[in-house]
C-alpha cells in the first residue's frame, strides 16, 4: 500500500508528485501552433512512487517520469509514463521504498543491498535510433519511441556498464554522442571517469578511462570541435564522511574546482590539469573554440550551492548561492593554463540552453529559465523564461506571473531551419494556482511578446529536469521514428 507523503518542499506544490500516467490524443490549443512545428518534445523528472525512507527528501531523488509531447500539423498528443528501472518494479512490488535516498546502501533496506539504483529520472534524449532516459549515477535505460515503454538498460553491447552521464552531448556536425561516465568504480573505489565517442549508429568508438584527482559529482561537461573539459567542481560522495557522522554528499569548502582538458580524439596521457576558484557549475550554455584557439565556455555557475550541505552539515541558501550567466576562457595552450571569468548576466538562471544544432560551435543566443521575484527559485519555481544575445548583451524576458514554475526553455528549429535560433522556443509551465500545466510555445527570436501558443495540459505536470525537442526532419528524430 503506498502511504501519504510527507510535507517536504520539494514535495509540494508545483514539485508534488502526480503519480498516475497518462495518454491525451488531442490536447487543447490557445493560439495557434506554427505548421512548421513538427517533432517531439521530451522532458524527464522525478516523480516519486513511495515516500522516501528517511523522513527526508532530496529533488534529485524521485524515480524518472517521461513526458512526451508529439506536435505535428498545430496538434499535440500526449503521454507520459514512469521509466520502469528494476528499482521502481523493485519497489512496486514491495508496495514501499526499498532504497536508502541516492541508493544509500545505509539506509537500503537488506533485500535491495547490492541492487541497481537507478532513478533514470534526469535527461531524455534520441540518438543512435534509441530514445534513451538517464541519470549519472547508472546506465541509460532505453525506452520504446512509440509508447514510451521500458525496454531495459542499455550497455551499448557489454561496453557502457556503469555510470552514464545524463548530460551527454550530440555533435550535430559529426553525429556522435559524446559522453562520460563518472565514479564508474563507485563512490568507494578508485576514483575515474570513462569518456565515450558513440557513433552516429549507436555503435561505440572509443571508451578511454581517465583518473581523476578524487570522487566528484560530475555533471556535465564541455565539448568543442577539437577539444574535451572536464570540470571537477567541489561536490563530492564520501560514505568515509558519512560512516563519521557528516552527510554522505557535500560541497567540499576550500576545494578548488579542477578542470581536464584533453583533445577529443586524445587518451588518457594527453590530459592537463588547471585548477580555479571553487564553482557550482552543472550546467553550461554552448561551448566553443574563439579564433585563438581558446575554448569559450558559456556556464551557469555558482560560488556555491544550496543543493547540498557542505562537509561539516552547514546548508547554504538559494539566495546565498545564486547562479549567474558566465564565461570561462580558457587557453589549453598556455602552461599555466589561465582561466578568466566574467559574468554576462546577472539574473538568476537555472539551465541555459544554446540551439542544440550548433553546439561545439560559436553560438550568441542564450536560452533559459530565470527566477524574477520568487525568493527560492528551485523550491519555489523559476517564474520566467529568457533568451540573451551574449553578443549584444540583450535580454528578452517573458514573465509568466508570481508563483509560477517554468521549466527549462529549450530551441524548437522550425521545419527547414539554417540559421542560429530561427524557430520557436518551448517549456513546461505551471501558472500559480492553476488546476493543469502549460506546453509554452514562443517565437524563439521574441519571447517577450509572449506565447504564440499554449497547449492546455488537464493537470499539473510535476516540476523536472531536463527536456528535449527533435524536430521531424532532423536526422535524430528520423533515426527513432521514420527510419525503415
Ligand atoms: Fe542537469
Amino acid at each position: 500500500m503506498a502511504e501519504p507523503f510527507f510535507d517536504h518542499p520539494f514535495l509540494s506544490g508545483h514539485h508534488a508528485p502526480q503519480r498516475f500516467e497518462a495518454d491525451a490524443p488531442d490536447l487543447i490549443v490557445r493560439g495557434e501552433l506554427p505548421r512548421d512545428l513538427a517533432g517531439i518534445f521530451l522532458r524527464n523528472g522525478p516523480e516519486p512512487l513511495y515516500p522516501p525512507r528517511e523522513g527526508d527528501y532530496h529533488w534529485f531523488d524521485g524515480d524518472g517520469m517521461v513526458y512526451a509531447f508529439d506536435i505535428a500539423d498545430g496538434r499535440v498528443a500526449m503521454r507520459n509514463r514512469w521509466v520502469r528501472t528494476d528499482k521502481f518494479e523493485l519497489e512496486r512490488a514491495a508496495g514501499k521504498r526499498l532504497f536508502g535516498t541516492f541508493g544509500n546502501p545505509f539506509t537500503c533496506d537488506p533485500s535491495v543491498q547490492g541492487k541497481r539504483y537507478n532513478t533514470a529520472n534526469t535527461n531524455v534524449i534520441i540518438h543512435g535510433g534509441k530514445v534513451l532516459a538517464l541519470m549519472e549515477g547508472a546506465p541509460a535505460v532505453e525506452l520504446d519511441p512509440r509508447n514510451l515503454d521500458t525496454l531495459g538498460e542499455h550497455d551499448y553491447d557489454g561496453t557502457i556498464t556503469t555510470t552514464f552521464s545524463a548530460h551527454p552531448k550530440v555533435d550535430h556536425f559529426t553525429g556522435e554522442l559524446i559522453n562520460i561516465g563518472a565514479s564508474i568504480n563507485g563512490p568507494a573505489g578508485e576514483p575515474e571517469l570513462r569518456y565515450d565517442v558513440i557513433n552516429p549508429d549507436g555503435s561505440v568508438k572509443k571508451a578511454e578511462r581517465i583518473k581523476v584527482p578524487h570522487h566528484a559529482l560530475i555533471h556535465t561537461f564541455f565539448v568543442t570541435e577539437n577539444w574535451v573539459v572536464f570540470p571537477i567542481i567541489p561536490i563530492d560522495t564520501d560514505p568515509n564522511r558519512y560512516m563519521a557522522g557528516g552527510p554522505m554528499t557535500a560541497w567540499v569548502d576550500d576545494r578548488p574546482t579542477k578542470i581536464a582538458i584533453m583533445p577529443r580524439n586524445g587518451t588518457a596521457k594527453d590530459v592537463l590539469w588547471f585548477e580555479y576558484d571553487p564553482r557550482h557549475m552543472f550546467h553550461e550554455c554552448n561551448v566553443w573554440e574563439d579564433a585563438n584557439g581558446h575554448i569559450i565556455a558559456d556556464v551557469a555557475a555558482a560560488n556555491g550551492t544550496a543543493l547540498f550541505p557542505n562537509q561539516d552539515g552547514v546548508k547554504r541558501t538559494h539566495g546565498q548561492t545564486l547562479q549567474s550567466l558566465r564565461r570561462w576562457t580558457i587557453d589549453p595552450m598556455a602552461n599555466s593554463g589561465w582561466i578568466k571569468e566574467e559574468t554576462l548576466n546577472d539574473r538568476d538562471i537555472q539551465f541555459p540552453r544554446p540551439d542544440d544544432r550548433l553546439m561545439t560551435r560559436p553560438t550568441r543566443q542564450a536560452f533559459g529559465n530565470i527566477n524574477l521575484e520568487s525568493r527560492d527559485g528551485r523550491a519555489e519555481g523559476m517564474d520566467a523564461v529568457l533568451r540573451f544575445d551574449t553578443a549584444a548583451g540583450t535580454e528578452d524576458i517573458y514573465h509568466f506571473g508570481a508563483g509560477a514554475s517554468a521549466g527549462e526553455l529549450i530551441f524548437a528549429p522550425r521545419l527547414g531551419a539554417a540559421d542560429e535560433a530561427d524557430g520557436y522556443a518551448m517549456t513546461l509551465v505551471h501558472r500559480a494556482n492553476a488546476p493543469g500545466s502549460e506546453l509554452a510555445v514562443f517565437d524563439a527570436r521574441s519571447i517577450s511578446a509572449g506565447p504564440l501558443a499554449t497547449v492546455e495540459i488537464p493537470f499539473r505536470v510535476p516540476s523536472g529536469f531536463h527536456c528535449n525537442f527533435y524536430a521531424a526532419d532532423s536526422a535524430l528524430y528520423r533515426g527513432a521514428y521514420t527510419a525503415a
